[in-house]
């Protein structure tokens, strides 16, 4: 595996927010058809439109793994649209050093908390939650 930073590191060593949320507000998966991995986000939001709860469960490479424990911990608390610009100058800042020939493996992560965030956006509209 070809993993640099630290941080990044320790989110591969003790990923942060792994597992699922029974009753989340949105939900959103993305897959890479090239390696087969996929990773499902699940958000819970308060009141005022913060993300309370994000976690993730992933079948994917340890790359993707700990990136997408990263984006959860970069999401908690965050409105759901800063949320949804959380980007890969994000995780470049917070791992310092992960090598660009990785990043195709961050993809997956951010595009499935974006597309749990619409999940959830478009459910509030329907007035699901
Ligand atoms: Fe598939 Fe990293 S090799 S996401």
């Amino acid at each position: 595996m070809n993993v640099n930073g630290d941080e990044v590191m320790e989110h591969f060593k003790n990923p942060k927010n792994m597992g699922e949320i029974a009753d989340a507000d949105g939900v959103g998966k993305a897959g890479n058809p090239t390696c087969g991995d996929v990773i499902t986000f699940y958000v819970k939001v308060d009141g005022r439109g913060r993300l309370k709860d994000v976690k993730f469960k992933t079948h994917g490479c340890g790359i993707a793994m700990a990136i997408s424990s990263m984006i959860s911990e970069l999401a908690k608390s965050k409105t759901a649209g800063e949320a949804m610009r959380i980007c890969r100058d994000d995780i470049v800042q917070e791992s310092r050093g992960l090598p660009r020939n990785d990043m195709h493996c961050s993809n997956l992560g951010f595009l499935a908390l974006r597309r749990a965030i619409e999940d959830c956006l478009q459910k509030s509209k329907k007035g699901v939650w």
